[in-house]
């Protein structure tokens, strides 16, 4: 029997048992990561290699030095998951890789690995969507979490507002019509001298600021749940460059902090009236800006005061990983869901088609 064949029956085996242990590999972006997670909710590791030091030298992601460093980490961070998770190959019942978006040669790396991994080890291979993991991410950090919740997804390379139907299916509520919230929070860290990535240490600037201090133009756009974040980024960046030619020094602490105010009270505003409206009662958290901590007080504040529960994975769950691919992994497992060897990498791959 040829491996697909031999794959389908196994993934019906697994499917009808209901359980499976799935060691997950992520590198779609500056993070090689590997993690082995059981029946999608119980993390038993998750290794991260991060090459943030040596991009930050360029000031962002440099997508070939990414792609090479992936393909120096790969096999380690996998034998760290086993390791970790105390397991060995015998011990996983599943593949699965993030197949889309991120950069193309960055995904390759990891596609590549988790393809020869599952034809070697004669086992099944999922393929999991980046976005998809990190609204995952949340059922790791809250065990009793179920569809249906309302996610707002923002990161370096995306800002969706999702409703969650069911495993699986989303309805795509809105999303940015130009810059991801992450982006925006990197580039003006720059102006700021915050090295690449910006947007954690620019938080942690904003912690001891005044965001009254500095005032930046409303966003607005045309859909109810849409974003958008260039042109304040692009006020942001003109009001410092307007300021220091007219010789004032900026505070830093007090401009990121106005700065931080600005996205956050979007971000929180849209997300919770949006979970309001789908009358869903959860309201959930993911990508790498929802480690923020504005937001992520903002989120639980106006949340519960709109009577919502409200979910957010911690920081290292947060920002990309291999343990959320792995949950989200699961779930495509039991919706019966598998790639076969000729699986590629497909860098516009989105969450909801149309
Ligand atoms: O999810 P992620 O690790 O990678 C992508 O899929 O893009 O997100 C990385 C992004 C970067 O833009 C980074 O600056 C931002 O998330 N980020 C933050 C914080 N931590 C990470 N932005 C604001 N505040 C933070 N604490
Ligand atoms: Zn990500």
């Amino acid at each position: 029997m040829r491996y697909e064949e031999r794959m389908k029956q196994r993934l019906e085996a697994l499917r009808a048992r209901g359980k499976a242990r799935i060691l997950a590999i992520e590198s779609s972006c500056d993070e090689t990561a590997a993690a082995v997670v059981e029946d999608g909710r119980v993390m038993r590791s998750n290794a991260i290699s991060s090459q943030i030091a040596l991009h930050a030298l360029y000031g962002g992601v440099v997508p070939e030095i990414a792609s090479r460093m992936h393909v120096e980490a790969v096999d380690p961070m996998i034998e760290q998951a086993l390791s970790q998770a105390q397991m060995g190959f015998d011990d996983i019942d599943a593949i699965a890789v993030t197949y889309g978006p991120g950069l193309v040669g960055a995904l390759l790396t990891g596609v590549a690995s988790a393809k020869a991994l599952a034809y070697a080890l004669d086992k099944p291979l999922i393929p999991v969507n980046h976005i998809e993991g990190h609204v995952s991410a949340n059922y790791i950090a809250h065990p009793d979490l179920e569809p249906p919740m309302v996610c707002l997804v923002a990161s370096g390379g995306h800002s969706h507002l999702v409703r969650v139907d069911h495993y699986g299916e989303y309805t795509l509520l809105g999303q940015t019509m130009d810059d991801a919230a992450g982006e925006a929070f990197d580039k003006v860290a720059r102006v700021l001298d915050i090295p690449y990535p910006g947007g954690p240490l620019l938080d942690k600037l904003a912690e001891e600021g005044d965001d009254h201090a500095y005032r930046f133009p409303k966003v607005t756009t045309e859909g109810k749940y849409d974003f958008s974040f260039s042109g304040l980024k692009t006020a942001v960046i003109n009001q410092a460059h307007k300021l220091r030619q007219q010789g004032h020094k900026i505070n830093a602490q007090d401009f990121a902090a106005s700065f931080r105010r600005a996205v956050v009270d979007v971000l929180a505003g849209k997300a919770v009236a949006a979970a309001q409206e789908s009358g869903c009662g959860n309201l959930a958290l993911a990508g790498g800006v929802a480690a923020n901590r504005l937001l992520r007080r903002e989120i639980q504040r106006r949340g519960e005061a709109a009577g919502l529960k409200v979910f957010m994975p911690p920081a290292i769950l947060c920002t990309d990983n291999a343990a959320m691919i792995a949950s989200a992994a699961f779930y495509r497992m039991m919706r019966g869901e598998l790639a076969g060897l000729d699986l590629n990498a497909q860098p516009s791959l989105r969450l909801i088609e149309g």
